[in-house]
């Protein structure tokens, strides 16, 4: 079908050979036409290139939903709190979570994964204008499965791809956030079809203006394993890898931790909280994606100091705010559907009180070296149709 916006014509001067050549390379790669042929020439050459970004601010700005000593809670579109409230450069970390581009959509509206750089970009350019120079943005981001077959979407690879070429933004660091509690799913490609695993980590991209964001490992040490409290104990041996680096005697130092890595073990299974009591106590809807504690926690405290400014623009039932309230950072959270912030409130109403029992932060999971179970593989074989057909019974599952 032709395109009815396309009214404009340009005529290019050629001679004999380009215009034969043109004609006959359109026709050797099956386009239509020459124009056809020049249009895709040029998408191609300037894919990246930041073009002008269409889209319309909501006519009506944000509302103050609740306040409390150092945040403030927001009810609208995130983009009036972007373009229309916030100052420029005032943000020193936004952590977040949008909706995910899923194929399946949860009840809050997720964005269409093949639309979702469009849907992001005017957030992308208000994210810009609000964080400081040295801030940082992290977005936690699930990932998709494409509809009906065992193959997964690129959006969320596609969106740091934007945030970077076309933005500017400097990825940082990826981190990954392992959740040992993740059910198995989709049951069809894990659990009946046996062709996929278990899809149990979210992406989280860290990124920011410079390539020099504020942030100090040290505020997130990890415990150091038994064998290197042992070692710091009883010395250690300065000696080559077989790796070939160089162990020093510094190696010994006791530094109050291990620097931990970019793969962040947390479950989310907050099952009995507070603001889960609340939400049942007062009928009100619980929000279905939230993200728990220890992630905002972790990010806040290695990129921001107290005092710093904390946002999140997708704030759901603003755990954000409810971390970023108990470092003593200041904060603002944005969320569209008042009915999640009914519930969200109650995070505030105890304001300082914590958690009882142990510190989820000393928890330890276990995961394995992948083939810790011996399989005979004289028995068990792969599957030759890569799982496009169902097994006739679970039998052999
Ligand atoms: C993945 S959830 C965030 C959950 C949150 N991290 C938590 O732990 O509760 C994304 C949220 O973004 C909200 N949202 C979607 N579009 C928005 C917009 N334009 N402005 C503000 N919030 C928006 C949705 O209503 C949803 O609650």
């Amino acid at each position: 079908m032709p395109n009815k916006n396309r009214k404009c014509t340009v005529s290019i001067r050629l001679t004999e050979t380009e215009k034969q050549t043109l004609e006959q390379t359109a026709e050797r790669l099956e386009f239509k036409s020459i124009s056809d042929y020049l249009r895709h020439l040029h998408n191609e050459k300037f894919k990246d290139v930041h073009a002008p970004i269409e889209y319309t601010l909501p006519k009506r700005s944000v509302e103050v939903f609740y306040k409390t000593e150092k945040g403030t809670i927001y009810c609208g579109d995130s983009l009036g709190y972007l373009f229309n409230v916030a100052e420029e450069k005032s943000v020193d970390l936004i952590m977040t979570s949008p909706p995910f581009g899923l194929v399946r959509k949860k009840s809050y509206g997720n964005e269409d994964s093949d639309k979702y750089c469009d849907w992001f970009r005017p957030f992308a350019e208000g994210f810009k204008r609000v964080l400081k120079d040295q801030g940082s943005l992290v977005i936690d981001i699930g990932g998709a499965w494409k509809k009906g077959y065992p193959a997964r979407s690129l959006y969320h690879f596609d969106l740091l791809i934007m945030l970077c070429k076309e933005f500017g933004f400097h990825l940082c660091q990826e981190h990954y956030w392992w959740n040992p509690s993740k059910l198995p799913t989709p049951a069809e490609w894990v659990n009946i079809r046996r062709v996929r695993v278990k899809d149990a980590v979210n992406c989280v991209w860290w990124l920011s203006k410079t390539p020099y964001p504020r942030a100090n490992n040290r505020k997130v040490l990890a415990p150091y394993s038994d064998s290197m409290r042992d070692l710091l104990k009883n010395g250690y041996v300065a000696k080559e890898r077989p790796s070939g680096h160089k162990i020093s005697k510094k190696f010994s130092r006791d530094n109050g931790g291990s620097v931990p890595p970019n793969l962040l073990a947390i479950a989310n299974t907050e099952s009995n909280g507070s603001y889960l009591s609340y939400c049942r106590e007062h009928n009100l809807e619980i929000h279905p994606a939230r993200f728990p504690a220890q992630l905002p926690e972790y990010f806040i405290k290695f990129l921001t100091n107290p005092g710093d400014f904390v946002l999140d623009p997708f704030a759901g039932s603003c755990v954000t705010g409810m971390v970023a309230e108990n470092l003593g950072r200041h904060w603002a959270c944005v969320e569209l559907n008042a009915g999640f912030l009914q519930g969200a409130v109650s995070r505030f109403h105890d304001k300082g009180k914590q958690p009882e029992g142990e510190n989820p932060n000393a928890s330890q999971y276990q995961i394995w070296a992948p083939c810790a179970v011996d399989i005979d593989e004289s028995e068990v074989r792969v599957i030759e149709d890569g799982g496009l057909t169902r097994p006739a019974s679970n039998k052999t599952n």
